[in-house]
């Protein structure tokens, strides 16, 4: 008989997101026996509650290497990682390398790995914002054009990637392994969080907001307009805002006060899943946290010109505000309105063993 022969997969993750993401398909991994998962952490997300936390919580496999390449301007970054992964490509001769989403770890994975002629897998592609100023934007127009195999979340992505002359052949349409998290962890939140009584909110209406994008975050009149937007309506309905550590470092610096919005710090998954289950809305930045408001079924305002994730805009599940719009109006508007959450965009809740059963029988 044909011995079978051993996949030996890099994956490669940094930032909170994609502790998400991959530990759905760390998970799937476990279930299969050929399949052999070394992970890298670049580093680039660091503190225990924007990392460690997710490990523990999460039962992702501990790294096999940090780099610890955390802070410092993009091109610094990312070319540290692009060094780091390089040797660690070398030394370890996978079969191929998972990368995950759009942020600068994303592209340095796949740029080492292609140079090497090592196979770049690349989960969550084919999403565009069709705005360049976004570093993100950036990351995934050029890894989706340098991956071997690419995965998309919704049809809207497969869409995109056609358009750009991507083969037909690489792109898997597999659903979204944030809607695997989701579901995962939903039971999980309600057995295990204690956030709402920690934070007082039992029986209490409240919104849970985020704000980390740079485009958000290091214009000071931005920030501190989204901020006194945020303040405002904090004096009718309770705001929970965990900060991320970007947001907290420019708001110390532009010196911005506000009084009624609860600001926490960073929380695990467990805890953030149940303020999402619990809120009455969610305003957000996030790309991750859009869909989750779907997924939990609450509307959702971001704080943003435009999405990737058009369909939940589309189907008028998700409001972006604008400059010219106030977040209190947006709030009243929706507030009262009745929601069509009953489409599924995301697929079944299977993508990360779709990708895994499709990555066997390509490698
Ligand atoms: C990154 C991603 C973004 C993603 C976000 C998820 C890029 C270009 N951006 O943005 O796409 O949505 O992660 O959260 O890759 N910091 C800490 N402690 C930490 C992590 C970061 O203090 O644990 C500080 C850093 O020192 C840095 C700032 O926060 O000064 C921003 O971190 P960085 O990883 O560069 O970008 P994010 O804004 O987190
Ligand atoms: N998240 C979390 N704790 C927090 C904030 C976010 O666990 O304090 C989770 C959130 O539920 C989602 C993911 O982190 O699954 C989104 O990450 P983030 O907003 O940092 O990045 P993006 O999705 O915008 O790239």
């Amino acid at each position: 008989m044909k011995e079978m022969q051993m996949i030996k997969i890099i994956t490669i993750i940094g930032a909170r997101p994609q502790f998400i993401k991959a530990a759905t398909i760390s998970r799937a991994i476990k279930d299969v026996e050929n399949v052999h998962e070394i992970i890298v952490h670049t580093g680039q997300h660091y503190d225990d509650n924007m990392s460690a936390i997710f490990f523990e919580e999460m039962d992702i496999p501990k790294p096999h290497y940090n780099l610890g390449i955390g802070g410092g301007n993009h091109g610094e970054q990312t070319g540290e990682m692009l060094i780091g992964i390089e040797k660690v490509i070398l030394d370890e001769k996978p079969s191929l390398v998972i990368v995950y989403g759009d942020t600068n770890s994303t592209i340095a994975g796949a740029l080492a790995s292609t140079k090497l002629h090592i196979p770049v897998v690349h989960v969550e592609a084919g999403l565009r914002s069709f705005n360049k100023k976004m570093p993100e934007e950036v990351n995934r127009i050029l890894t989706d054009h340098i991956s071997d195999t690419l995965f998309t979340p919704t049809n809207t992505a497969v869409e995109n990637l056609k358009k750009e002359g991507i083969a037909s052949d690489k792109i898997h349409q597999v659903g979204d392994v944030m809607y695997d998290a989701s579901l995962f962890y939903k039971e999980k939140a309600e057995s295990n969080s204690k956030i709402i009584e920690k934070l007082d909110l039992t029986g209490t209406d409240f919104i849970l907001a985020t704000v980390h994008r740079a485009e958000n975050t290091d214009d000071r009149k931005r920030l501190c307009r989204i901020l006194s937007e945020l303040d405002e309506l904090a004096k009718k309905i309770n705001i929970v805002l965990p900060l991320h550590p970007r947001t907290k470092q420019k708001k110390e610096e532009f010196k911005i006060r506000t009084k009624n919005i609860t600001f926490i710090d960073p929380i695990g998954y467990i805890d953030m899943v149940m303020l999402e289950k619990t809120c009455k809305m969610i305003i957000t930045d996030s790309g991750g946290i859009q869909k989750e408001a779907f997924f939990h079924q609450k509307p959702c305002i971001t704080l943003r010109p435009e999405t990737e994730w058009i369909e939940l805009v589309e189907s008028g599940c998700n409001f972006l505000w604008t400059e010219e719009l106030n977040l209190m109006d947006l709030y009243d508007e929706l507030v009262i309105k009745k929601l069509n959450l009953s489409h599924n965009f995301y697929g079944k809740g299977n993508a990360a063993k779709l990708i895994i059963d499709q990555i066997i029988k390509t490698y």
